[in-house]
């Protein structure tokens, strides 16, 4: 029976349920992460739950948990569930109290809830590539911040899911921030571009590691902002996120991305990543 954390407790997945006073429900009022798991290892566990604190905080929300507590929790529900290629989903909202908007006072404790998925890699999409379209960023200020709050990303992805796209390239006016779910590469003559992280994105785990590899590889890694024109006219375009790893897109808004084939940088930050899991998991 596939198990589910609630609290601290591993329940049996029919009989994981919370109530319709918790805040995350009602508002949305809660943070989450998205960690990998290759060949039973968590990858780059510490920077995902450095980031839940850091969101955690950002929202003044107080954690009796340190990055050690919720490693702990996540492995138990792992083996419990024995996965050894996936990811694991894990969320924590303010918590359960009858609906106000203000924070509940007294404080109550946060609900944490995990669960767990079993899948390969994506091999073919990461080989072929995917499509992609552009979309105006009607999201919030704060997309540093891993909120639960993610209508603005839905209604992104289902923007692209309508155009036959795997992934919404979202833009502020004419600046490119980030897509649906993953950071955005515009690769230009030899050098990488990605937006730099602010308040309009979110710090990927993934980024940091392509960061890593672009400077061992000695690929230029431009943290600038880049106009839609910059990104439409790129030699290759690469989004990545935890699930998608480094993605290239060959199609943008239906028109080939350079020659329309994954490019030369995007394969050798590929390879890299590949080596950084061998190493890491
Ligand atoms: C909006 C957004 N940007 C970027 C990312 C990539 O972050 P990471 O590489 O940590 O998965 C995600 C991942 O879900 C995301 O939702």
């Amino acid at each position: 029976m596939t198990k589910v954390l609630i609290n601290e407790t591993l329940v049996d997945e029919q009989d994981a349920k919370v109530s319709y006073n918790d805040r995350g429900y009602v508002f949305g009022d809660g943070i989450y992460e998205y960690i990998r798991v290759y060949d039973r290892s968590v990858f780059t566990a510490q920077e995902h739950f450095e980031r839940l604190l850091r969101s955690a905080k950002e929202i003044g929300l107080d954690l009796k948990y340190s990055v050690e507590g919720f490693t702990e929790l996540i492995q138990e529900l792992l083996a419990a569930n024995d996965v050894i290629n996936g990811g694991v989903y894990i969320q924590v909202t303010r918590g359960t109290a009858p609906r106000d908007h203000a924070f509940p006072t007294p404080a109550v404790e946060a609900n944490i809830m995990a669960f767990t998925k079993s899948y390969d890699r994506p091999y073919k999409s990461l080989e072929e590539g995917i499509n992609a379209v552009t979309t105006e960023d009607v999201r919030w200020l704060r997309c540093d911040i891993k909120s639960l709050n993610l209508l603005g990303n839905v209604l992104a992805k289902e923007y692209a899911a309508k155009y036959n796209a795997q992934e919404a390239i979202q833009h502020r006016g004419d600046v490119v921030t980030e897509g649906s779910s993953s950071n955005v590469y515009a690769i230009k003559d030899g050098v990488i571009y990605t937006h730099p992280v602010n308040n309009y994105i979110l710090n990927g785990i993934t980024r940091m590691v392509i960061k890593t590899i672009a400077e061992d590889k000695e690929i230029p890694f431009k943290e600038e902002t880049f106009s839609l024109d910059f990104l439409k006219n790129a030699d290759e375009i690469i989004v990545s996120s935890t699930s998608i790893e480094v993605m290239p897109v060959v199609k943008l808004n239906g028109e080939s991305v350079g020659n329309g084939e994954v490019g030369p940088i995007t394969k050798s930050l590929q390879e890299g990543f590949n080596r950084y899991i061998d190493v890491h998991s």
